[in-house]
Parts: structure tokens; C-alpha cells; sequence
């Protein structure tokens, strides 16, 4: 296939590092702060961080190197991807499905990045001063996810910016936020973690952590762990091919992906490093569910000095790392709107933020508000619960299968290989990937997901 030039307009990164910035600012968000240490407590903790940490080297690295080739390659939106690489073919529908699951990720996303910004609210406003153990924390969590106004308008709130943002187009939007959150956001966990660790009690978490006990690996343990790698790596729908057609061919493919993945890995284990020893340190419940990081990190303000000023910047940064994430997921649907239907970018944003807004209303309330929401019949989980693992593990490990197999298979490691290395500088081991895609991630993701089906070990 001849190569397809880069248009300028599309709107590329500037530079290898705004392409990092903005890759790595997909990738960090909630995935590593909420739902990496949620997943992880509910999970057994140090089994689950194994795999986790496996099935990001064998199959998320293996993956975002397939979505990025496929994008730059291709120059379009996930489904133009597919429709470009394998023309007359059927193709198209997977990147469908990924821009609905990018949809329906953003609804329930948007519902959490909300929580952000009340949080910020709280914290300005002093709620978290005076003790704060686990006990009241949990109590103020309670109050504020029950209260259905401020739930559901937070969350409308939040993908208003998002919205507003992703209007303004991707090189400005994105790439400016990102260059100065992500450096402070960082600096900022280090710290706390420095916190958390040197609290009295602090062992028992870090053993949780990484004392792994092989008797709690199960077939939900595996498919949440490569539901959590693919999530936090921004995998399995599509949105890692869009980043990837806004990269410069003159810029290290190589480079670009290992930085996004190393950054994204290193922060989800930081942001474990801050939560569970402060966790068993105040003796709450590791299998909190949703609200766990949001209960457990007040004992750590509480437990600083400055506590409050951390709690504000803390909250502050965290919500710009999920914009930075509702940002993708939101031009993910915006860009194939506006390439394949022909919609305008204006319409194209605004259409897709009302819908999202009216889907993320039942997760707004799912935490308390409704009780019929927070409890699903049939299913024994709360609303906002099954929609993450609904879109967020089965959605994107089936993505993450059907875009191996595309590549491995259909389009070809050859073709895949040569974008990867258009700069000059090839992917190393190009062979350990080629045969990871075509057979090691197939064989791994569509073996669970056949296993799941059979025994209906869905949750
Ligand atoms: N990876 C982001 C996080 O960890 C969330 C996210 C952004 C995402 N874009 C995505 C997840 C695409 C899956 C697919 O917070």
C-alpha cells in the first residue's frame, strides 16, 4: 500500500514530546488513580498486580504498538482505519464498536471525574479539616454520592469542559494542558506516597500489595487485570489508533509508545503505593468498591502538615489528569463523526456530550441516590459498577482481540512494522511483537473470553 501523507490540517503534534504529553495524558487518569487501586482491592491486591503488570508487557505494549501503527498508517478515526487498511472488507464495525465503547467508557468516566471537582469543592471549603478517619471519610463520601443533584451535575459539569475543549481542536486543546499537569501531578504523588508509607500501620498495605498469594488468582481476577491493563493504556477502542494518526512519521513510534506505557504503569503503581498502606494504616475495607480512593485519601490529608493545601492540588490535578482522558474518549466519537458521517465539529461535540450527559445519569445515581440503581437485580452490583465492567473489561479485551487479529492477520506485521519504524528508528524485537499479535494475544484474550462465555463467570 502506498503511504498515505500526513495532512498538516488534521491537526499533528508538534514534536515526539507533544505526542508523549498527550498519549501519556490519555493514558493517566482515573484508570490509575480510582480504578487501578479499586480493581486491586477488590481482587486480592498483590495477585492482581501481577498479572496486571504482565498483561501490560504481553499484551498492552503488543496492543498500542498495533493501534498506533494502524492510525498513522491510515491517517484516520478507528473506523477509517480499518475501512483504509483492509478497503471492501467488513472491518469497519470493530472500530465501531470501539467508538460506541469510548461512549459508553465517557459516561461512566464523566460520573467519577464529577466526583473530582466536588472533591476540589470540599476541599476548598474546609470539610476535611478536624480528624478525619476512615469512619467520617466514608460517611462524607456517602453523603456527598447520594446527594442525586450534585451527582448528576457534576458530572454534566465535567463534560461540559470536556466538551469545550475538545471543540477548540486537538494540538491546542490537549497538548498545552497536558505539558504542565503531567510533571506536577507526578511530583505531587511522590510526596504523598512519601506520606502514606510512613504511616503507623503502613507494612500491612504494602505487603497487600506485593506479598502475592496464588490462591486468590481466579478467571474474574485474570479478566479484570487485562480489563485494568488495556483500560489504563487507553486500548481496545480506538483511540490510541486517532493519537496515532496525529503523529509525525518523522518522530519515534518506538520511543513515543514505551514512554506512554512506562509513565502510565510507574504512576498506577505510585498511586497504589499511596493507597493501600494509608488504607490498612486507618483499617478500612480494601474491597470498598467505587468509592475507595475517594474515603481513603482525607486520612492522608488529615495526616500532613499543610494537608489542606495538598487535598486542594491534589483534587485539582487529578481532575485536569481525567480531563486529560475525557478529552480522548470524547474525540474518539467527535473524529469519526466528523470524518465518516461528514457531521460538523461544533455539532459533532455537542450531539455526543448530550447523549453521553443523558447515559451517565443512571451511574450518577447508582451510588446511593436510586436505590434500585446501586443494587442490580440479577447481577449484584450497582449500576456504575456493571458498566465498567461491561464497556471497561469485556468491550475493550474484545477490541483489544479483533484489532490483533486485523493486524496480526488481515493488514500484516510487515506493513505494521514499517510505520512503526517510518523514522528511522525500528521497534525493537519487531519478531517477539509479531508473534505476540498473531498469536500470544489471540490465543490469551480469546481463550479468556471463551471461558468466561462457557462458565458464565461474567462478575
Ligand atoms: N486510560 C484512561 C485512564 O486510565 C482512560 C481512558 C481514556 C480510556 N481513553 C480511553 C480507557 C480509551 C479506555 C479506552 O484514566
Amino acid at each position: 500500500m502506498a503511504t498515505i501523507p500526513q495532512n498538516e490540517a488534521r491537526g499533528n503534534f508538534g514534536s515526539l514530546m507533544g505526542f508523549v504529553m498527550a498519549g501519556a495524558g490519555s493514558a493517566i487518569g482515573l484508570g490509575n488513580i480510582w480504578r487501578f487501586p479499586y480493581m486491586t482491592g477488590e481482587n486480592g491486591g498483590a495477585a492482581f498486580l501481577l498479572i496486571y503488570l504482565l498483561f501490560v508487557v504481553a499484551i498492552g505494549v503488543p496492543v498500542l504498538f498495533a493501534e498506533l501503527a494502524m492510525g498513522r498508517a491510515s491517517q484516520r478515526n478507528p473506523v477509517g482505519a480499518f475501512t483504509v487498511l483492509a478497503p471492501g472488507s467488513s472491518w469497519g464495525w470493530v472500530g465501531g464498536l470501539g467508538v460506541l465503547t469510548g461512549f459508553c467508557i465517557l459516561a461512566f468516566y464523566s460520573v467519577v471525574a464529577g466526583w473530582t471537582l466536588g472533591y476540589l469543592g470540599m476541599a476548598l471549603s474546609g470539610t476535611f479539616a478536624g480528624p478525619v478517619d476512615a469512619e467520617r471519610s466514608g460517611a462524607i463520601f456517602g453523603d456527598f454520592v447520594a446527594d442525586p443533584a450534585m451527582a448528576v451535575g457534576l458530572c454534566i459539569l465535567f463534560l461540559t469542559i470536556t466538551a469545550v475543549v475538545v471543540r477548540g481542536g486537538v494540538q491546542k486543546g490537549i497538548q498545552r494542558t497536558t505539558s504542565v499537569l503531567m510533571p506536577a501531578f507526578f511530583a505531587l504523588l511522590v510526596l504523598l506516597a512519601g506520606r502514606s508509607l510512613t504511616l503507623e500501620g503502613a507494612e500491612a498495605g504494602v505487603s497487600f500489595l506485593f506479598a502475592v498469594d496464588f490462591s486468590k488468582i481466579t478467571p474474574t481476577v485474570v479478566v479484570q487485570a487485562l480489563g485494568q491493563a488495556l483500560f489504563s493504556l487507553s486500548l481496545g477502542m480506538g483511540a490510541m489508533i486517532t493519537y496515532g494518526s496525529y503523529l509525525d512519521r518523522k518522530a519515534s513510534m518506538p520511543l513515543a509508545g514505551a514512554s506512554v506505557a512506562l509513565f502510565d504503569t510507574g504512576i498506577a503503581i505510585l498511586a497504589g503505593l499511596i493507597i493501600f498502606p494509608a488504607l490498612f494504616a486507618s483499617g478500612a475495607d480494601p474491597s470498598g468498591g467505587p468509592g475507595l480512593v475517594f474515603v481513603v485519601m482525607p486520612t492522608i490529608f488529615d495526616a500532613m502538615p499543610l494537608g489542606g493545601v495538598f487535598a486542594v492540588a491534589f483534587y485539582l490535578l487529578l481532575a485536569t489528569a481525567a480531563l486529560t482522558s475525557t478529552i480522548s474518549l470524547l474525540e474518539v466519537v467527535v473524529s469519526y463523526l466528523v470524518d465518516e458521517r461528514g457531521i460538523g465539529r461544533e455539532v459533532a461535540v455537542w450531539g455526543t456530550t448530550a447523549a453521553c450527559a443523558a447515559l451517565a445519569v443512571p451511574s450518577a445515581l447508582s451510588l446511593g441516590a436510586v436505590s434500585g440503581l446501586s443494587e442490580l437485580p440479577g447481577v449484584g452490583m450497582g449500576f456504575l459498577d456493571l458498566q465498567n465492567a461491561l464497556w471497561g473489561n469485556y468491550a475493550l479485551s474484545f477490541g483489544a482481540l479483533m484489532i490483533c487479529l486485523f493486524v496480526g492477520w488481515r493488514w500484516g506485521v510487515q506493513p505494521a512494522l514499517d510505520e512503526i519504524g517510518a523514522s528511522g528508528q525500528p521497534l525493537p524485537a519487531g519478531a517477539v511483537w509479531g508473534a505476540l499479535v498473531r498469536f500470544v494475544c489471540p490465543v490469551a484474550v480469546g481463550g479468556l473470553l471463551v471461558y468466561i462465555v462457557v462458565t458464565q463467570n461474567y462478575f
